[in-house]
């Protein structure tokens, strides 16, 4: 399906619009897609979840990042996953394509819910991936709903963690897998801005490992496993900002969803890493039953 073919989103918030959105909001992000797409050379009509995986993960290390986490999610055919904080839609399509399962994916920001609609239906996947624009502090979906969610890269912003951790719980079925990625606050804390989620530290609310274990299980999750991905994270941000020094970086990857600041951001999101002011982590648990 050609690009000028696909519908734009009805950008409508359900609920009070929040200051997340205005911050991640940057204009006509599926054009700028588009636009890189075909700078680099490809075809809009034979677009494949792999042409868009440079910059339809939204977050350091990218698609590497999704895959690895994917490889430990207990996802099978014909399961209903929700991706809260969706962005521009490549986790869900990803996971929709490798699992054959089905996916639906909220985000905050219309002009990223406006590109994940476009860019699934541009790629055929409009029947297995759902789109919709709204807050993950109040899912508009039934209880008990879905076999697993993921949110990756989407709490920095959270303030009411173990809110955020109890509506997720609700939609999800006893047994069901939550899969988080985040900055968590190191031990050395004061954290270095600009970074990608906050310019000067408003909107930033990180947690140290065990506080959000500790939200974790006020929520009723348990099997929870934190692991710390800084050295994987550490390695990504270096070899960003190397391609961003020496004016190499492709057209097509997530600084067209960052805009200003990239190199700041970037150099920071290192520094905090070496100096153990912030960890990247890698969260798993599960929805305990009543009895568990
Ligand atoms: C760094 S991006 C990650 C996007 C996506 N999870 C990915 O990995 O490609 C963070 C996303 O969280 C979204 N977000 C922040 N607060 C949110 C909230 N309360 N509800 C839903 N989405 C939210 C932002 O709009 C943004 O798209």
């Amino acid at each position: 399906m050609g690009h000028n073919k696909t519908p734009a989103v009805n950008a409508e918030v359900e609920g009070e619009p929040v200051k997340a959105s205005r911050y991640w909001d940057e204009g006509d992000v599926y054009q700028r897609i588009v636009g890189a797409l075909q700078a680099s050379g490809k075809s809009m009509d034979r677009l494949t979840v792999e042409d868009l995986a440079p910059v339809d993960h939204f977050h350091a290390r990218g698609f590497r990042a999704t895959q690895a986490l994917a490889d430990r999610l207990p996802i099978a055919t014909g399961q209903r996953i929700l991706d809260i904080g969706c962005g521009v839609g490549g986790p869900a399509r990803y996971l929709a394509k490798r699992f054959g399962c089905e996916v639906d994916g909220i985000d905050i920001t219309p002009a990223f819910v406006d590109a994940a609609i476009r860019l699934t239906a541009d790629l055929g996947l409009s029947d297995v991936v759902r789109i919709r624009h709204g807050d993950g502090m109040v899912l508009p979906y039934a209880d008990a709903l879905f076999d697993g969610a993921i949110g990756l890269h989407v709490t920095m912003n959270i303030a009411d963690r173990l809110e955020f951790f109890r509506e997720a719980y609700r939609v999800l079925k006893p047994g069901a897998f939550l899969a988080v990625t985040e900055h968590a606050l190191g031990d050395a804390g004061d954290v270095r801005y600009p970074v990608p989620w906050s310019r000067d530290g408003m909107g930033s609310y990180l947690l140290r490992a065990d506080e959000t274990r500790k939200h974790l299980l006020a929520a009723g999750f348990g099997n929870i496993t934190i692991d710390d991905r800084s050295t994987e994270y550490g390695a990504a941000y270096q070899k960003v900002m190397q391609l961003i020094e020496e004016d190499r970086l492709p057209p097509l990857g997530v600084h067209l969803l960052i805009g200003e600041d990239a190199l700041a951001m970037t150099e920071n999101s290192a520094r905090n890493i070496k100096e153990k002011r912030t960890s990247p982590h890698e969260i798993i648990c599960t929805k305990r039953s009543v009895g568990d």
